[in-house]
């Protein structure tokens, strides 16, 4: 299966994740890794299904790689009627007030455009001390078994 696995990040983690995904992913699927402050409009049409992988920063913000992304969605309002999505957030939970705003604010951007959300989201708490992979790599594994054909 194809497979676009996309992040925003602030510090990179968030990147070594997504290349912790992908080494788990490449010998079943063709997996592309795209830094969404590289991200197009045409980038969100391919085929395939889509992983949204995104920390929050500031105060409950979007991370600096997503926010030129962010800003693109809300003014151009493409439609994602065509795309099946799941996200995964990372954040940390010493900032109750805004735990993990940053995936949610990009989980109601794509929705808000017609994409449609597959899977609960998946969100880690740098404050566990447990590295993000440990909950990530079964998440991904688990939304790409129930992935409609
Ligand atoms: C200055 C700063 C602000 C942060 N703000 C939040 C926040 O508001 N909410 C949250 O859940 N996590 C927050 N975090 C935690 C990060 O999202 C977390 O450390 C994440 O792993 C960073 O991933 P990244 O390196 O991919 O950006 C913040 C971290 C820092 C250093």
């Amino acid at each position: 299966m194809k497979i676009n696995l996309l992040y925003g990040t602030e510090t990179g983690n968030a990147e070594m994740l997504c290349e912790d995904i992908q080494a788990s992913l490449a010998d079943e699927h063709e997996v592309t890794l795209t830094n969404l402050e590289d991200a197009a409009l045409a980038d969100l049409t391919a085929e395939g299904a889509y992983i949204f992988v995104c920390s929050t920063y500031g105060d409950g913000d979007l991370p600096a790689s997503a926010i030129d992304f962010g800003e693109m969605i809300e003014a151009e309002k493409p439609d994602l009627s065509a795309m099946t999505f799941s996200i995964f957030g990372l954040g940390d939970m010493d900032y109750e007030e805004t735990y993990n705003n940053g995936s949610q604010r990009l989980l109601d951007l794509l929705i808000g455009c017609g994409g449609t959300q597959h899977g609960p989201r998946g969100l880690h708490d740098a404050s566990s001390g447990k590295p993000p992979e440990d909950s990530a790599l079964p998440w991904v594994k688990a939304c790409l078994a129930t992935l409609p054909a």
